[in-house]
């Protein structure tokens, strides 16, 4: 359960691409309570449709977001650094996706809207998802990482001891809420710093 949020809403961009993960994407989309535009890449729905038994990923993800745009479309807001958002979570991540954004390619809206993000110093978090990762990758997010990119590879945290796929999955997701400024409740020991 993700604690009560009190804080402004925030504008947070979401890139959903063609990693294996999406259940870490909808985790996302239904405990952040900002309001979010999201962007899914086409390998992005396709795995969604098979990891989550999902006939059409768009209709199942349009709830839980305030604006869905077409990873095509590059005359969305979001492709432009005139409009402020707070930050730019892709999850998962998949590599493809990061080497695009490491090399500065912006030909789709998410790899566009990184871009964007980079040139104006706005928050990206990369929850990358592959295993095991190649020397190209670690050094792109290296590259990524020394422009204040927030590298988050998708490992959850046991020490929690999760008792359920739901629970695996949000001590992940915590961590990225975190990171946009959700509070979701006591850290580890948390009591002794009282
Ligand atoms: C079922 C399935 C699972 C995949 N899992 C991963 C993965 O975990 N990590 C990864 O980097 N790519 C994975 N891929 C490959 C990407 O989907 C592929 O590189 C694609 O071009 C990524 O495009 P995108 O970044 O625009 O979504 C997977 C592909 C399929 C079909």
């Amino acid at each position: 359960m993700t604690a009560p949020n009190t804080q402004p809403r925030k504008r947070i961009a979401v890139g959903i691409t063609g990693s294996s993960g999406s259940i870490y994407a909808m985790d996302f989309l239904k405990r952040c309570p900002h309001d979010k535009f999201v962007v899914m890449s086409k390998w992005g729905k396709a795995v969604m449709k098979d990891e989550l038994k999902l006939d059409d990923p768009s209709a199942a993800v349009a709830p839980y977001c305030k604006k869905l745009f077409a990873d095509s479309d590059l005359t969305a807001p979001l492709a432009s650094g005139t409009n402020d958002i707070d930050a730019f979570v892709i999850i998962p991540a998949s590599t493809s996706t990061i080497g695009k954004i490491a090399s500065g390619i912006g030909d789709t809206l998410i790899t566009r809207t990184a871009a964007v993000c980079l040139k104006e110093r706005r928050k990206i978090i990369l929850c990358v998802r592959e295993t095991p990762l190649s020397t190209i990758t670690l050094r792109q997010c290296a590259d990524l990482s020394s422009e204040g990119v927030v590298v988050m590879p998708i490992s959850p945290p046991l020490y929690f001891v999760p008792t359920t796929v739901e629970e695996y999955v949000q001590g992940f997701v915590n961590r990225v809420l975190h990171h946009v400024g959700v509070n979701v409740g006591s850290g580890w020991r948390s009591e002794e710093l009282e």
